[in-house]
Parts: C-alpha cells; structure tokens; sequence
C-alpha cells in the first residue's frame, strides 16, 4: 500500500504554459462497480480503461477473496469471471480495502445479502470514516453487523440468510449509499426501493441495467425514486470505462491558472451526475470546448479543449454540491487564483471524505498567503491576482488534497510543497509523469 511507506514529499514551482494531451486514468467510480457486477454476474465479463489505482486494486483482490476470477489481462484490461447474485463465497481472511470508501462501502452491501462472515478493514483515514451510514440500511435487510464505537472499521458483517426488500430515503446525498443498498437488493425477493432527494452519481444504477437488472428510476416531488427487482441473473458485459472526470479536474485547472496552457482531455465522462465542477468552470468564465460527444460503455463521453483564461469567483449553490463532491479541493485552489469571492455552499460532506477537505483546504490555502473563511457547510475563498505560496501543506492520507496543492505550486510565485504526494496513486497513479510531461515543474 502507498500509504503504509514513507511520506513522499513533493515541491510544485511556477511554471511556463502546459500544453499537450492529458490522458487521465479510468473512472474510479466505474472502475469499482464493473469489478463488483462482474463479479456478481454468471460468466466473463471484460473491462477495458480500469483504473489501475490502489483503490480499484484493493477492490479487485477483495472480489477475488469472494470467490470471483479476476485477472489483468494487459494495461487496463481485466477480466473477471463472476459467481452470479447469492454466489459470494465466505472469504478466509480480513478484507483490507485501504484507502477507498467506496470500495469498502458498496462490497459491504454487495455481501449483506448472502449468508457468509466477512470482516473489512482499512487504512487510518478509512478507519475515521462513518459507516453507520451503510450498516444501518443492511441491518434493514436482516445483515447482523458489528463494529468499532461510533460505527468505525473493521466491522464485521454476517450476511442475511432469509432477506427481506427494503424501502430506503438516504440521509444524505450520496452515491455511495444508494449503491450499497441496491447492491444488496440484488439478493433480497421482490423490490428494493432507494429514495434521494438529491441526484447523485448514477453508474450503479446504469451499470445494473447493462447487466441486465429490472432498475428504473422516477423523478417524483420527494426526489429520485430508484427501484430495482431483486434475485435477478446478471448477464457478463464488455465495460469500456471513460476517464475519470475527477481526475482531468487537476489538469483542467492546472491549465486555467497557467498563463498560455492549452491542453487536450479526450474521452472523458460528460455524465450529467458529475458535472459541477465543469459548469462551475464555466460560470467563472474559463474557457472549455467539449467536443466529439458520444457514448461509451453506457455513459456519455466528449473530449475536452481547455485554454488559460482569467476567471471570477461565484457562488456554488448548495444543490450541485453532490455533483462536484470531490471537486471541491482543486475548485477552491482555482478560485484562489479568480478575480473575487467564491463561495461554496451545501458542502458539509467535504468533512468525512478521506479528510475534512474543509479544514485541509482552508489550513494549506491560509498558509499560502490566501485568505479563506469556513463554516460547517461552507467555503469562502478570497481571490487573488498572485497567490504568495511557500508552504509546505498537510495532506492527511488525501490523494485529492495532495494533487490539489500541488497545483496550486504551478501558479503561485514561490513554490508549494506537500507533506505526502504517496496517496495520489489510490487514485491518478500517472499523476506525476502526466504533469511532468506536460510541462509542470513538480519534484
Ligand atoms: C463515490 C461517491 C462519492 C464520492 C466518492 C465516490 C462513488 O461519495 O465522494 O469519491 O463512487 O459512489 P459519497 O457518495 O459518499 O458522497
């Protein structure tokens, strides 16, 4: 695991114009559901474009603890032969999913329907994540889980023997507890119903169709209504996986704040769940053209064309929080740099990600010489012409964090230093040569 070796310091300098083609890795997202249906499908199913991140590999051996075949079969092609719904077999050992909560969260559900033990574990940032919010629904279908006080790893799951459906509003926006819940439905009779209030992303719920799931989903005045049909036979599939939007955020800004970049992102997810960050960037005045729209593996897809661009700051209203969630921490660094006050609302679950993005964004933007303010839900950042920088930034386990400040380095006029660069490789592993090779002066 990265995150188990020394801390990697990394120091970004100011650099010329970043030009080229930036080829971001696999969707992080899709890359753990093509694993998980694969693995839950009768049959062969071939991915191409996986992420090859510590995350998605973590998932990958937890899958094959469970009794599925995975295998690399070249750079970014897998194949997994899967056990079909109900087919999880009793892992022998702890099941250790690192630094991903996704990973952790959508296995939990995808076993809490079948009649085995299996007890997860992660990393210390992982093991400061709530899971309670995922235990509570399984609990709903007879799973019996334990776990550390306050509903931290590891937890053990004993997975329901007679399930029963369940009719689930989630708490909270999120991606990661509606998939559970539906993850689990996949072995209980009859419906299982998830209701959100707000949208959020929607790969399971494609992803399920493509398999071959009854899945529909209503737009209703309480929200997103999602109803799938549970003990149905998954049909293997070919999941070509699009690049990771997230992950092009970091280039993408890198070129806004750098004067005379111009740079290429193709194929990237244009999946209107996860697109804030993009209409954000536009509000703010950057310059994006999007062209070569089409559809891959269920999900729409563009290249993009971003130029440097002198931006504003705006306000990001609270609703369109769940579709830029993880966004948060490079927008923050880019409204740094944008003529203006930025104010981003409704972010409160920026607090239980991999750190508080809150606190790690407003503590390394103040030591650069920015000036932010903070509330529970909230982030101001006051823009700035040139950002002073010189700061060596605390990155607490944070792939994003890390990757954010590091940008952040390129701009500002003295260099910018992170603590841990190590957790960029859950998540963008070519992080470093990509940005090298566009021109960026990181070492
Ligand atoms: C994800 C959902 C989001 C996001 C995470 C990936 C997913 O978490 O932050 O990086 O793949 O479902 P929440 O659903 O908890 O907001």
């Amino acid at each position: 695991m990265p995150h188990d070796t020394e801390p990697m310091m990394l120091t970004a300098c100011r650099t010329g114009p970043l030009t080229g083609e930036a080829r971001v890795p696999g969707d992080k997202s899709v890359s753990h559901r093509a694993l998980i249906l694969g693995a839950l499908a009768v049959g062969e199913t071939r991915i191409t474009g996986l992420l090859e991140g510590q995350d998605v590999l973590d998932t990958a051996r937890a899958m094959q603890a469970f009794g599925a075949e995975v295998e690399r079969v070249s750079e970014g092609s897998w194949s997994v032969h899967g056990v079909g719904v109900g087919g999880f077999a009793e892992p022998s050992g702890v099941i250790d999913c690192g630094n991903s909560g996704t990973g952790v969260r959508l296995i939990m559900g995808a076993m809490a329907t079948t009649p085995i033990v299996a007890t997860f574990s992660g990393d210390a940032s992982l093991s400061r994540r709530p899971m309670g919010r995922i235990t509570d629904p399984l609990r709903q279908f007879g799973a019996e889980v334990t776990a550390r006080e306050g509903g931290l790893l590891p937890v053990t799951i004993r997975g329901a023997a007679d399930p029963v459906p369940v009719r689930y509003r989630t708490p909270v926006a999120s991606a990661q507890i509606k998939s559970a819940v539906l993850l689990a439905g996949l072995n209980a009779p009859a419906q299982t119903v998830v209701i959100e209030a707000e949208p959020t992303r929607d790969h399971t719920e494609r992803m399920l169709a493509g398999f071959g799931a009854a899945i529909c989903t209503e737009v209703t005045e309480e929200g997103r209504v999602i109803t799938l049909t549970g003990q149905p036979e998954l049909r293997p599939q070919e999941v070509a996986v699009p690049r990771d939007p997230s992950s092009a955020a970091f280039p993408v800004a890198a070129a806004l704040i750098v004067p005379g970049s111009e740079l290429r992102v193709p194929g990237v997810s244009r999946n209107p769940t996860r697109d804030g960050f993009y209409v954000t960037l536009a509000e703010m005045g950057a310059d994006l053209t999007w062209q070569n729209e089409r559809e891959e593996g269920g999900e729409p897809v563009a290249d993009l064309v971003v130029r440097h661009s002198a931006l504003r700051g705006v306000e990001v209203p609270p609703e369109r929080a769940a579709s830029m969630i993880d966004e948060f921490p490079i927008l923050s660094v880019v409204a740094a740099l944008a003529q203006g006050t930025t104010v981003m609302h409704g972010v409160a679950e920026l607090r239980v990600k991999e750190s508080d993005r809150i606190d790690a964004m407003a503590r390394g933007l103040e030591a650069n010489g920015v000036v932010v303010e903070e509330t529970r839900d909230s982030l101001t950042v006051h823009g700035m012409a040139e950002v002073p920088g010189g700061a060596t930034c605390r990155t607490h386990l944070d792939h994003r964090i890390a990757m954010s400040f590091l940008v952040l380095g390129l701009a500002a006029r003295a260099p910018v230093t992170v603590d841990d660069a190590g957790p960029i490789a859950t998540s963008f592993p070519d992080f470093l040569p990509l940005m090298r090779e566009l021109g960026a002066d990181i070492g």
